[in-house]
């Protein structure tokens, strides 16, 4: 490439990388692979190899990528880093990785061997203990200066507040990931999900805005994760970095165990070819392979780079993608009226599914793509549970393909779409005159976790076209004679359908009022606001002001739940399901029933008599806790059809007692009726999003 070509490309690598890495970095939004982006920095590195007069000292090639939101306060403190903070080369074959060592070997006279390690996907942490006690913990930052999350990290159960066992240094550092497993991530998306909110792309960037919550309560909840890999060799007298890590894991600090002492290239590919496999077990996402050289003196006498150690390097395995072609683009009109282009693909394998669809997610991520009708390109899941459109492939594109058209009207009624400032996404204003969303609406009312009535999809698409249900309220107006026009229908299927309708009016106010379906209200928020306001009466009045002041209730939902109060139609709405007899207050029910399981630690497997949700409620009303993973601290671990198996085997070998669902309601004094609730497997979301909710 002759120079002047170079500068103008050095230019738009320069601009396109750091936009990406702000897109990472700081909006936890990345909108192409880590693959693609190293690809694209690779380019510029070699550019910049080919003409040094061009590097420049703040080209991404040199600097670290930055947590910090430029010019704006994220609202934590900076505080510098008393050793830099660096990343790592990345490799993504043996070959690159031989080159590693062989530079190694070059530097380095005398045998040195190799700490192979997991590559935690998730974000990067820095924990300070003084006299075994956790003192600061600091974000990567910009890699010199990082914010401070030590009240957040606080929440995060796997950290010690405190060290045990001794001989600790006085004052050191440890650094490692926080992560989000997929258990919490999956949850958190469905939460999301079910606010019509965008999901987080993965866990590493769940973990990323869940440590950087303003509430440490709200962290504490989002089921974080923490592994430590790396202690400043300046901190800590140690002959090598194993012993290091050894070390630090006997005084109770959360230290993989998959790690392995290499001594040349054959055992490295073994670990490598063994967890590339193996990590689709793991609870986490993981991205690749550390490779260290394991002694300090031999990491001393290879030093850094400004953005690298050269005594290690990153394997990164590659995220499964499927090269297919783009059929066609739909636009999916949600409940709140979001429009989702989710693009039609001919059918492709990957990662053991068959993926005829993938979420496009916005018109700004269909012009990022550059997506032309009948493109081919690659979908990726990785850690993702949606798959969705990385990248097209240009060289394939047919002649005089056409750019998609995000439509100016909603497709299901017509009405023109608006998009509001700071909102990547288009809506359909016509909320109570679209068909789509007025069903949208339904369904989620009718939703396992709002009013968990028996009518799926088909049925409110019959009872709505037959004119017989255009809001919830009217299903209390139903009657058998009405139920008994709809397709297949017979007298069992309607006893069913109006036990549960019944079964409503027993449905906690904090249920109600997620079922109601304002905008930005999940599950979560509208427990926390039922908190504060015990009643609907006293919520329709808040003012914006004194929402907001509800912790972790922002400036959105504040103004999204003072706007659905001031809709004529829905207080008509909410005056109706009032008449029909749900619950707007937070009575008895929510209260505590007894004591029975004070103090108990409690994880529930497999299929009862009632849902799980009630199950979990059922022990929280009983002063029992309820915790995802069995560990030393469980009480009990409630097994009901088809447990777990992984559970079990952990609960034996801990020594935790396993109850079944009958011994367990003989602990209680007022224990439910066991039903023939549905079977009530998890839900996934890409039923969800392509299901019709989305
Ligand atoms: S060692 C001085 N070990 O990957 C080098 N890093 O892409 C310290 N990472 O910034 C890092 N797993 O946030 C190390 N086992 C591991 C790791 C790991 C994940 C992260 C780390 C680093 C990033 C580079």
């Amino acid at each position: 490439m002759d120079r002047l070509s170079a500068e103008k490309r050095i230019g738009e690598l320069r601009d396109s990388l750091r936009e990406h890495s702000r897109r990472y970095y700081v909006d936890n939004a990345p909108l192409i692979s880590d693959y693609d982006f190293d690809r694209l920095m690779l380019e510029l590195q070699e550019l910049e190899a080919q003409y040094p007069d061009l590097q420049t000292s703040d080209s991404p090639t040199v600097t670290v990528g930055s947590d910090i939101e430029g010019g704006v306060r994220s609202g934590f403190e900076r505080k510098a880093h008393t050793y830099p903070m660096l990343s790592l080369g990345n490799t993504y074959n043996i070959a690159e990785v031989e080159e590693f060592a062989d530079r190694a070997a070059k530097t380095l006279d005398g045998d040195f061997c190799y700490s192979c390690e997991l590559k935690f996907d998730g974000t990067a942490i820095s924990l300070t203990y003084r006299n075994g006690l956790l003192v600061q913990a600091l974000t990567r930052g910009d890699g010199s200066v990082g914010d401070d999350v030590t009240a957040n990290v606080r929440h995060i159960p796997n950290i010690p507040q405190k060290l045990a066992g001794s001989g600790y240094p006085a004052e050191f550092e440890i650094r490692g990931e926080v992560l989000m497993p997929y258990k919490s991530f999956d949850r958190l998306n469905e939460e999301r999900l079910g606010r019509e909110e965008e999901p987080f792309a993965n866990p590493r960037n769940a973990a990323s805005g869940s440590l950087k919550l303003i509430d440490p309560i709200e962290t504490g909840k989002r089921g974080l994760w923490c592994t430590l890999y790396h202690i400043p060799a300046q901190c800590i007298d140690c002959r090598t970095h194993s012993e290091a890590l050894d070390r630090a894991a006997s005084w109770g600090l959360p230290v993989s165990e998959h790690r392995r002492i290499c001594r040349n290239l054959k055992e490295i590919e073994d670990f490598i070819n063994y967890w590339d496999t193996e990590r689709k077990h793991l609870p986490y996402a993981t991205d690749g392979i550390v490779i260290k050289v394991n002694e300090t003196a031999a990491q001393m006498a290879l030093g850094y780079t400004a953005k690298f150690p050269r005594w290690a390097v990153a394997y990164k395995f590659r995220a499964e993608r499927a090269l297919t072609k783009l059929l066609s683009i739909s636009y999916q009109v949600g409940r709140t009226g979001a429009v989702t282009p989710v693009a039609n693909l001919e059918p492709v394998l990957l990662s053991g599914t068959t993926v005829r669809r993938a979420t496009l997610n916005n018109a700004d991520q269909m012009a990022l793509l550059d997506i032309h009708m009948g493109d081919y390109v690659y979908v990726e899941k990785g850690g993702e549970i949606i798959p969705k459109i990385t990248a097209v492939e240009p060289g394939k594109r047919t002649e005089g393909a056409l750019r998609p058209e995000f439509p100016k009207c909603c497709p299901e009624c017509g009405t023109p779409l608006v998009r509001e400032e700071d909102e990547a996404r288009w809506f359909c204003p016509n909320s109570s005159g679209c068909p789509t969303q007025i069903k949208g609406r339904i369904l989620h009312f009718t939703g396992r976790k709002a009013m968990n009535i028996l009518a799926g999809d088909a049925t409110i698409d019959q009872l709505y076209s037959l004119g017989l249900v255009k809001t919830p309220a009217d299903f209390y107006s139903l009657t058998r004679d009405d139920l008994l026009r709809l397709d297949g229908w017979k007298d069992k299927s309607a006893d069913r359908f109006l036990k549960s309708l019944a079964a409503t009016r027993e449905v906690p106010y904090e249920r109600v009022l997620f079922a109601l379906g304002i905008r930005h209200v999940g599950e979560t928020t509208a427990k926390t606001i039922v908190k504060e306001y015990a009643d609907v009466d006293s919520l329709a009045q808040a003012s914006v002001e004194s929402l907001t002041a509800i912790a972790d209730v922002g400036d959105i939902v504040a103004r999204s739940i003072y706007g659905f109060f001031r809709d004529e139609e829905n207080l008509r709405e909410i005056a109706r399901l009032k008449a029909a007899g749900l619950r707007f207050s937070a009575g008895a029910a929510a209260q505590q029933a007894s004591d029975a399981l004070e103090g108990m630690s409690i994880v529930i497997s497999g299929n009862f008599g009632i849902s799980r949700d009630e199950m979990k409620k059922l022990i929280e009303r009983n002063g029992g806790k309820n915790s995802s993973s069995v560990s030393s601290k469980t009480s009990l671990l409630l097994a009901g059809s088809k447990p777990g198996p992984e559970k079990i085997r952990k609960a034996e070998e801990l020594g935790v007692r396993v109850i079944s669902e009958e011994e367990f309601l003989a602990l209680l004094p007022q224990a439910p009726q066991a039903g023939n609730a549905e079977a009530d497997e998890e839900e996934g979301y890409q039923e969800d999003l392509f299901g019709g909710m989305v």
